[in-house]
């Protein structure tokens, strides 16, 4: 029988997963259905538990609820724990387990797919709301040599790091907090944009020096060219968006919920960039 998953957000008719997923399907030959799913704004827990009761196996949640997911599901694995948001959940009977694949998503991005060492990486990480939350695990899991979290609040940015150092247990010395003009004069190999900030058509004020040689520049945003990117590219960095994280995150989740991998997700992300571009 054909087993059925959903995204589940509010808005959800641009959301490319089950494209994505359709695909993952067609690799694996895993017998699966995937939908997307409106739920009102006070509905969330209604349309989550009407999916499962209905036969469905697994979601993915999509803004704005991934933190009430967390709130929802009777479990957590370690990601999702400490980023206090859930994007994936696999319903075992009426058990719901709780995963976050954001962060494995851009890791395998940044490492994988476009080949830059993270580990011993000096990393600067802009913006402190969820979408920071969902990445600082996997992101701390890789050792950067330092990683430096700025943010326009800076109370958010510290309460984020104090966050992380407290689920790690122990002091990570080469993680800190600051805000933007503590950025004089230093520079960093990955910079990655987490803020909401293009979505509005401006960037956060980052000095043009803040590209060493080499440098990746990531905007988490993807399907336009956003300020930071068109900065960073005038500085000469390598410039990415944040389409390679979501196919990865996607194939994360699709292996959580089948325990198959799909085989090729570079294919995936070309098909996607080709309908964004036609
Ligand atoms: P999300 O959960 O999607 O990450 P959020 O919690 O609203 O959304 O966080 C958005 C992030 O983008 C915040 O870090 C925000 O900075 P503040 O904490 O100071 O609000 C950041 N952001 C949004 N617009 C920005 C701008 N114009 N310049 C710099 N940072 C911006």
């Amino acid at each position: 029988m054909t087993d059925r998953y959903a995204v589940i957000g509010h808005p959800v008719a641009h959301s490319k997963s089950p494209l994505i997923h359709a695909e993952f399907a067609r690799q694996t030959g895993e017998d699966i259905a995937y939908a997307a799913i409106l739920a009102p704004l006070d509905g969330f827990r209604e349309a989550v538990f009407a999916f499962r009761d209905g036969g469905g196996r697994g979601l993915n949640v999509t803004l704005p609820f991934k933190h009430e997911a967390w709130n929802l599901v009777d479990r957590h694995d370690d990601y999702a724990l400490d980023a206090t948001a859930v994007n994936t959940i696999k319903f075992e009977g009426r058990l719901s387990i709780g995963f976050n694949t954001d962060g494995i998503g851009l890791m395998r991005d940044i490492r994988d797919n476009l080949g830059c060492q993270i580990k011993g990486a000096k990393v600067l990480l802009m913006g402190a709301g969820g979408a920071t939350y969902g990445v600082m695990g996997p992101l701390l899991r890789e050792q950067p040599g330092r990683l430096v979290v700025a943010n326009r609040t800076l109370d958010k940015a510290t309460k984020l790091v104090e966050h992380f150092q407290a689920f790690q247990g122990t002091t990570i010395r080469s993680l800190s907090a600051g805000p933007y003009d503590m950025l004089e004069g230093v520079d960093f190999n990955i910079v990655i944009n987490a803020t909401s900030a293009g979505l509005a058509g401006i960037m956060p004020p980052l000095p043009r020096h803040i590209f060493a040689p080499g440098a990746l520049a990531y905007e988490m945003v993807y399907g336009t060219e956003t300020p930071f990117m068109k900065f960073a590219g005038d500085c000469g960095a390598r410039v990415a968006d944040g389409l390679g994280m979501l196919v990865e995150q996607a194939a994360e989740s699709f292996f959580i919920w089948r325990g198959v991998r799909p085989k090729e997700t570079a294919p995936v992300i070309s098909m996607l960039r080709r309908k964004a571009e036609g």
